[in-house]
């Protein structure tokens, strides 16, 4: 068994930056990643980092147009520290090396990025995030905090009691992809899990195959709710034949959206009569494939962003990665020809429900970055606000797990603080593994019992190597039932239908009876799962069991996607119903919360936060 103070999952911007401030507050820090750092998916985030560096801008603009962006259901007093701070951290990054772009007279260039009141998005060219990882993995590297890369977190190991806010969280299982070892990660203050965001759910997504989800799932079927799931975020510009992503910088910069009759639609069909392509994600995706539905797409599938304007000069001087992604991945010189773009899967709102520290309801267990949810993006992410809250949030979560005192959080976590009680909105099938997710089975949850029963073999674990020992040995025999079998079903026809019908069904227009159809799917995608096998024998290596585990995540996280979409009966930020046309703050004033209760999802709801430390936000009409 491995042991550290702090044990950081995932090496992405969050997992790096909490590393260090883990590390600074004089933990012993280590980081467990399925990836070598500087492969993590926070590499292929183009964009920016939005932070008020200059006058004329403050922290309060950028609260207020995060809060707008939401569509009114981020939490204030975490918008409010994701605009406080960012400054601060964003200029730390300068410190340590980040390349950012430049005026001419030496200062940090800033550009306009959508849904912003002022042009405070910081860069690096178009690779702002490749290079992020690169400064955070020196500052690792400096301060020689234990890596594990290529070991895979399968579970955590926490005890057992019934209540979830009773449970403690000690460790991590992990399985090392080099030799096949299954070992326990021992974390004496805290585990903190920055895992990434479940783009791996859709078929058409930015997201890298890496992205499956996984903190989400384990900390759900440890008893920690998912906050907002229903809340994607489609970018308006991924190219149509990969979903590669060409950055909300091209539009920034003052990139044009035409369709396929040359009209500049933003504008010449009303959808932002100010904005126009800078308006928020959400507005822009259903703009585009409106267009495409009433039959102005080009080939029926996509819009064009010309960029040709700009000038040679200025495209390579700061978007000259956007010319080699089009030309790489659709054949088209960005310099002479528009590109072809329709909006994508790229972001999860939701996620692990966190406080401002970044910690859960159970006891030791952490999250931030996209994996958790704070809640900073509410309804809609804006462009640009992921990076500042990895480094934001990811650096608080590091120093609270360290045992830094950062203040009482006002954002309650856990069922029973301030809970709405359960829907009643009726679902097709029954969601969860009730009937089929056995003990001994190969989607067994692995995780403690429910909220209402204490374990019945053997009665509670509560001390630490117990809880890791078990939570070891379950991990084994799973993988041991797993590699015995030689047939079955393999886990990428499973993956394969889920994706589909999450595209088909979970996208960026949802009606009550498709999410219904994609909940059925995700019930035989469950069901088939029971059959699944790893065809590939070797245990060294070998991406086939690693991915089994991950497809399994996948359903899990899907279902709480389609679960939230169906039960949330309004259209707010990204989350758009046909038969609900429009935001009822009334009653939706609040986020949704889903809990895995020994195999069965529970729906609950807490209300929003606006009000911060001297304002509240009045919701009003959000129209850019
Ligand atoms: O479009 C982009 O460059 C992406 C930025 C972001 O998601 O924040």
């Amino acid at each position: 068994m491995y042991e550290h103070d702090v044990i950081v999952v995932g090496a992405g911007g969050a997992g790096l930056r909490a590393a260090i401030a883990a590390h600074e507050a004089g933990a012993d820090t280590a980081i467990v990643s399925k990836l070598h750092p500087v492969r993590s998916h926070t590499g292929a985030a183009e964009g920016g980092i939005n932070a008020a560096l200059q006058e004329g801008d403050d922290w309060e603009l950028h609260a207020y147009d995060t809060m707008k962006g939401s569509d009114y259901l981020g939490d204030a007093p975490a918008v409010e520290t994701l605009a406080q701070d960012a400054p601060e951290d964003t200029m730390r990054l300068e410190h340590w090396g980040m390349p950012f772009s430049r005026e001419e007279d030496g200062r940090v260039s800033q550009r306009p990025f959508g849904g912003l009141s002022y042009p405070r998005t910081t860069y690096a060219g178009a690779e702002t995030g490749h290079h992020l990882l690169h400064v955070m993995y020196e500052q690792v590297v400096k301060r020689g905090i234990q890596v594990y890369d290529e070991w895979y977190v399968m579970n955590l190991a926490t005890s057992d009691e019934p209540n979830p806010k009773d449970r403690e969280c000690h460790g991590v299982v992990a399985y090392d992809v080099q030799s096949g070892q299954i070992e326990g990660f021992k974390a004496n203050q805290g585990v903190i899990l920055a895992t990434g965001g479940p783009g791996q759910a859709f078929d058409h997504t930015t997201n890298a195959v890496s992205c499956t989800g996984d903190g989400h799932a384990i900390a759900y079927r440890a008893g920690v709710p998912l906050e907002d799931m229903e809340f994607i975020q489609f970018h308006p510009t991924s190219l149509p034949s990969t979903g590669v992503l060409i950055s909300e910088g091209v539009r920034g910069e003052g990139g044009i959206l035409y369709n396929e009759d040359g009209e500049r639609f933003m504008f010449e069909h009303g959808y932002a009569n100010n904005a126009g392509e800078l308006a928020s994600r959400d507005v822009v995706s259903r703009a585009e494939l409106t267009e495409v539905n009433e039959g102005r797409g080009v080939n029926d599938e996509y819009v064009h962003l010309d960029m040709r304007h700009l000038g040679e000069e200025r495209i390579l001087d700061r978007l000259e990665n956007i010319l080699h992604l089009a030309e790489d991945f659709e054949g088209v010189d960005g310099l002479v020809e528009p590109m072809p773009v329709k909006p994508g899967q790229h972001y999860a709102m939701g996620g692990i429900e966190t406080d401002e520290n970044g910690q859960t309801c159970i006891s030791g267990l952490y999250a931030a970055g996209e994996c958790a949810c704070v809640s900073v993006h509410g309804g809609n992410r804006l462009g640009g606000n992921a990076l500042p809250e990895l480094i934001v949030f990811g650096k608080r979560a590091g120093r609270h797990a360290a045992g830094d005192d950062l203040g009482e959080p006002q954002i309650k976590t856990g069922y029973g603080n301030d809970v709405e009680d359960e829907t009643d909105v009726e679902l097709p099938v029954t969601p969860g593994s009730a009937g089929i997710g056995t003990d001994d089975g190969v989607a067994a949850d692995g995780g403690p019992r429910s909220a209402s029963d204490a374990r019945s073999d053997g009665g509670i674990a509560t001390d630490a190597a117990g809880a890791i020992e078990r939570a070891v040995e379950r991990e084994r025999e799973r993988v041991d039932r797993l590699m015995d079998r030689d047939t079955g079903i393999q886990h990428a026809e499973i993956r394969q239908k889920l994706q589909t019908a999450m595209t088909d069904y979970v996208n960026v227009f949802r009606t009550e009876e498709g999410v219904k159809k994609a909940l059925r799917i995700i019930r035989e995608c469950r069901e088939e799962y029971q059959d699944v096998y790893v065809d590939d024998p070797s245990r060294t290596f070998n991406t086939d069991l690693q991915q089994t585990y991950e497809t399994r995540n996948l359903i899990d996280v899907a279902e709480t996607i389609a679960l939230g979409a169906l039960v949330r009966t309004e259209f707010r930020g990204a989350h758009w119903r046909a038969e609900h046309q429009e935001r009822k703050d009334e009653e939706w004033l609040k986020h949704t919360l889903i809990s895995w209760n020994g195999g069965k999802p529970d729906i609950f709801y807490r209300p929003v936060i606006l009000e911060g430390d001297e304002k509240t936000y009045e919701p009003k009409v959000r129209s850019y």
